[in-house]
């Protein structure tokens, strides 16, 4: 299963590295902001033939073409490009994310960037890896010193959470805060040490599958904005190295 894990992401990495900064066909999907490339498709295909060669009884769940479903217990949850924008913009900081769920419970996951060279890799009880080194969380447990990271939802503007007055709160904290474009990443350099927090509204399964494991695999806490355990079907998210996680969580629900 690792195997075909890293081949798939492996040979859509080819994908996106030989078209990176070239000419493609750029379309909008429900919102004008929110693209899909040729390139998109192109990895999603080669991702799933892979898996659909080596393990034709497990079902598919990907965010261009949606759920293929079969008969075994495991999904294989699929990112074509996370960071899409960037991509289409010629910016290096997107993804390859797959995730693998067994019986309901994430197993395996790979998020890897081919312009940076970049693979974070988890399996479910054996920690958390950058390349072939061992990653771990960040041990800030001062919020003042901390560095964070977030995403905007594609419809913030319409969004009841008010995404941007929670990211405000952080700023009149004079809270550093950067925001990558893909939420794939953000759990990972969150997982490695780059970051001590991320949180974000509105994401789906297929943006965190990997990196919710790679983050707990590497010492981290992931919640709901209520402080619930996450599953990557929750929509919000909140993902930190533990020791921020509530006083983070408490801006986010404006208690403080
Ligand atoms: C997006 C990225 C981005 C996040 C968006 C996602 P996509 O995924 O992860 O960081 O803010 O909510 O949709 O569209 O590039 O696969
Ligand atoms: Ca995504
Ligand atoms: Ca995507």
């Amino acid at each position: 299963m690792k195997k075909t894990l890293f081949l798939a992401a492996e040979e859509a990495g080819k994908i996106l590295l030989e078209n990176f900064n070239k000419d493609f066909i750029i379309e909008s999907k429900d919102t004008i902001s929110n693209l899909v490339t040729e390139i998109d498709k192109k990895s999603e295909s080669k991702i799933i033939e892979i898996i659909k060669n080596n393990f034709p009884d497990d079902s598919i769940l990907s965010e261009e073409i949606g759920s293929i479903d079969a008969s075994s217990n495991c999904k294989w949850i699929i990112d074509p490009i996370d960071g899409t924008i960037n991509y289409a913009h010629g910016i290096p900081l997107s993804c390859i994310s797959i995730g693998i769920e067994k019986s309901g419970e994430i197993i395996m996951g790979l998020v890897y960037n081919p312009m940076s060279g970049e693979k974070f890799f988890a399996e479910k009880g054996k920690g958390a890896y950058l390349n072939e080194n061992k990653i771990s969380v960040t041990k800030e447990n001062n919020l003042r010193k901390a560095l964070l990271v977030t995403g905007f939802p594609y419809d913030s503007s319409r969004n009841p959470n008010k995404p941007v007055d929670v990211f405000g709160r952080f700023v009149m904290l004079d809270i550093p805060i950067r925001r990558l474009g893909s939420a794939a990443l953000d759990l990972c350099w969150t997982a490695c040490g780059r970051f001590d927090g991320f949180w974000e509204y509105n994401l789906n399964a297929w943006d965190t599958a990997a990196g919710f494991l790679i983050l707990k695999e590497a010492g981290g806490l992931v919640t709901d904005f209520l402080g619930k355990e996450y599953s990557v079907y929750n929509k919000e998210i909140l993902a930190t190295n533990g020791l921020l996680h509530e006083d983070i969580l408490k801006i986010i629900q404006n208690k403080e």
